[in-house]
């Protein structure tokens, strides 16, 4: 089972989700990459994150088939690129996207990264595309600290880079988030770091301990407050399946302690990494 948390504005959602970068890019792949996103749906990481900048529309557009017979049961996310989200540029991407995505909703559409336009324009055209039914919530996308803080409105989620190479998150933006009113939900990207640390040796030995995979020990670890979303992006049914049973593994106080000492916490404020 993939435990749920819960969004301020009350919306329940898998821990676990699936992400889409990259996805689309190889036309031969396409079948294995439907059949991967349902497959993951199935199993219950009905959280799907694309945006218009992925493959310029080719992520969208697969998700977009790849979800369409089971289009209520999923939770989809999509981002507007910075540099179209003034107040009109907002609402015509979201329009784009949504014909590429053959849907007539996104449940949840994020500001990928601060960018040239005034925030209070692309929150005006949120606004109105939730308005018009367009879409459900909306969110940022790499805020750090204080770009959060200058915000005139609080978003639902902000989606940032998060694993155990890259912690700096935890000294201060995930109690921002927190402490915001109301709270924002973190959802974590590249949680795998883009496979770079499938050989580490300590994750290893973690894994080893619960006959797990180093992938499935990442994600068990960016889930373990049972607050933060994390979106694996995975092109094969065989690493969905195994993605969707880390919902299932615990780690204990002794895998912590050796993730900690391979990975330490950070201990002073750090400029939030991007990828
Ligand atoms: N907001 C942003 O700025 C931002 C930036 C980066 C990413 N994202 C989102 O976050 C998603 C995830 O991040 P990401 O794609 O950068 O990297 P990631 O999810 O950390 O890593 C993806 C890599 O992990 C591999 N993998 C997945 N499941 C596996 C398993 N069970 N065992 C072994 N390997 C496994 C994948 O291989 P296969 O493909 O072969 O399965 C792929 O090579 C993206 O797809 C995107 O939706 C957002």
């Amino acid at each position: 089972m993939i435990p749920t948390t819960t969004l301020a504005n009350g919306t329940v959602l898998p821990v676990l989700g699936q992400g889409t970068w990259h996805i689309g890019d190889d036309p031969g792949r396409r079948a294995e990459e439907i059949a991967t996103i349902r497959a993951g749906i199935e199993r219950g990481m009905t959280l799907v994150d694309t945006a218009e900048m992925y493959g310029s529309g080719r992520s969208e557009n697969l998700v977009g088939e790849a979800i369409a017979p089971v289009r209520e049961e999923v939770f989809l996310v999509d981002k507007v690129l910075p540099m179209n989200a003034s107040k009109r540029g907002t609402i015509e991407a979201c329009q784009r996207s949504l014909e590429i995505l053959g849907t007539d909703f996104i449940d949840l559409y994020l500001l990928h990264w601060p960018g040239p336009h005034p925030e209070e324009e692309t929150i005006e055209a949120f606004e109105e595309l939730i308005d018009r039914g367009l879409i459900g919530a909306w969110g940022v996308s790499n805020f750090d600290t204080d770009e959060i803080a200058a915000l005139p409105a609080r978003p639902q989620v902000n989606q940032i880079l998060y694993n155990p190479s890259r912690r700096g998150p935890e000294f201060d933006l995930f109690g921002v988030h927190r402490r915001s009113k109301p709270p924002i939900t973190t959802m974590a990207y590249s949680p795998i770091e883009q496979g770079r640390l499938l050989d580490h040796s300590a994750l290893a030995e973690v894994a080893g301990r619960h006959e797990a995979t180093v992938a499935q020990i990442l994600l068990a670890w960016a889930i373990r407050s049972g607050e933060v979303i994390a979106i694996p992006k995975a092109s094969s049914v065989a690493h969905v399946h195994a993605n969707a049973e880390a919902g299932d593994l615990r780690l204990s106080a002794e895998d912590l302690a050796d993730i900690d000492a391979a990975f330490p916490a950070p201990a002073s404020p750090q400029p939030l990494e991007i990828l």
